[in-house]
């Protein structure tokens, strides 16, 4: 009798005590709730400002450890942007004056008179006469001069935009740059084009007009003095597109901006023999546009999530064999993506951003 009774009780007790517990646990958790969230989120700011000033500072390496690289760059891509707009425009103005694009990226009426010799970018000797008959068909002046870009949207062709949904926020950009005449689409590139690049290799004549009407009223613009051979290519792409396509200007890169351009960047370090039509007009953008967008630029041959990538997005090319050293123009986007002066899209895009 005494022992049932003392079994009960100390049941009863038992259960008190266990409610209790769950009370008490239940109190405690839901007090520590938030302040471990406060926790995780300082933990992150904490890791984000780590890893943005490891990122700002990164150097070029010949080999990396990808797996490593990709963990922490993923990780990077996660944390909120920074834009710093000091940092913006102190590399506006050395742009500005350094190199001018207003002034001088393309050659132009204003800029080039008739008989005027015009110096190749890879050579000391060849130089190009420009006779009165191709410089009627150069643009008066710079297509964009008197106005800042708003929101640029640089579209490189790198295998990382496959499948990435990027089509719609690249389209809602002000100004649109693509290259090598790559394949536009809704869904993963967008279509809108403001500036589209040939490399003078891609020319074929029988299909130029077709290719190039593609981009509706986008100006085309070539590397006719990069090398010797450009220039016959390019100036029989001039006279072929300017009478049938008035509404799409056809530029030349003017050498004198490129080697600018590469003085200014080989000055900060940068080792490449000759800088790409990419990174050349990123660095255009940069002096142009408010605020610079740069998507498909990812030279490697996985992506972020360790996945196999084309080498472009637009065919089956097997990854280049540098894939797995780390270039340095690649560096360079990486450290002003983290410095705040760009920004560097290396996920697919969700369908609400804008
Ligand atoms: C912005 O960039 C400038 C110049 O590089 C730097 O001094 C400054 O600390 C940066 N600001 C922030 C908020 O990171
Ligand atoms: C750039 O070139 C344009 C056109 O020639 C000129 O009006 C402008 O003053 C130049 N800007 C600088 C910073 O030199
Ligand atoms: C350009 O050169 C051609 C041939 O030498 C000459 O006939 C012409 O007058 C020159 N034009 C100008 C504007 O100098
Ligand atoms: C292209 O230019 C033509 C004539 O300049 C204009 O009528 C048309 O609206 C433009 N198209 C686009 C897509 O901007
Ligand atoms: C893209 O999506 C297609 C269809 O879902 C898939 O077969 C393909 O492997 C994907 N490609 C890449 C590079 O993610
Ligand atoms: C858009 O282009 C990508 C890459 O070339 C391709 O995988 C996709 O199927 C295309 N989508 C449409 C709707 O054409």
């Amino acid at each position: 009798m005494a022992l049932a009774f003392f079994v009960r009780v100390s049941r009863l007790l038992m259960v008190m005590i266990l409610l209790q517990g769950v009370c008490v646990m239940f109190y405690y958790t839901r007090n520590t709730h938030s302040s471990r969230d406060g926790m995780t989120d300082t933990l992150q700011q904490m890791q984000c400002a780590k890893l943005r000033r490891k990122f700002s500072i990164i150097k070029p390496a010949k080999s990396i450890k990808m797996e490593s690289f990709t963990r922490e760059l993923s990780d990077f891509m996660s944390c909120p942007y920074k834009s710093n707009t000091t940092e913006r425009e102190v590399n506006r103005l050395k742009l500005q004056f350094f190199c001018n694009a207003t002034g001088s990226l393309f050659l132009t009426k204003r800029n080039t008179a008739v008989n005027q010799t015009i110096p190749y970018e890879t050579s000391k000797i060849k130089t190009y006469t420009v006779n009165a008959a191709i410089h009627s068909m150069m643009p008066e002046d710079f297509p964009w001069s008197g106005r800042r870009l708003g929101r640029c949207a640089v579209v490189g062709s790198g295998g990382i935009l496959k499948n990435s949904s990027c089509g719609r926020e690249i389209d809602s950009a002000d100004f649109v740059i693509r290259f090598n005449l790559a394949t536009i689409n809704d869904s993963d590139v967008g279509l809108k084009t403001d500036l589209i690049t040939i490399n003078p290799s891609q020319i074929r004549f029988n299909t130029l007009v077709e290719r190039v009407s593609v981009y509706e009223n986008a100006s085309v613009a070539i590397p006719a003095f990069a090398y010797t051979f450009c220039t016959g290519k390019a100036i029989t792409a001039l006279k072929i597109l300017h009478p049938i396509r008035p509404q799409q200007p056809v530029v030349f890169f003017s050498p004198i901006y490129l080697r600018t351009l590469d003085r200014l960047w080989k000055g900060r370090g940068l080792k490449s023999v000759r800088l790409s039509s990419g990174f050349l007009l990123i660095n255009t953008a940069l002096e142009l546009c408010e605020d610079v967008h740069v998507y498909g630029f990812w030279p490697f041959g996985t992506d972020l999530q360790d996945n196999p990538i084309p080498y472009h997005y637009y065919d089956q090319l097997r990854p280049h064999p540098y894939m797995h050293k780390m270039p340095e123009e690649f560096v360079r986007l990486l450290q002003l993506h983290s410095q705040g002066a760009l920004t560097l899209h290396l996920q697919p895009c969700s369908s609400e951003t804008h």
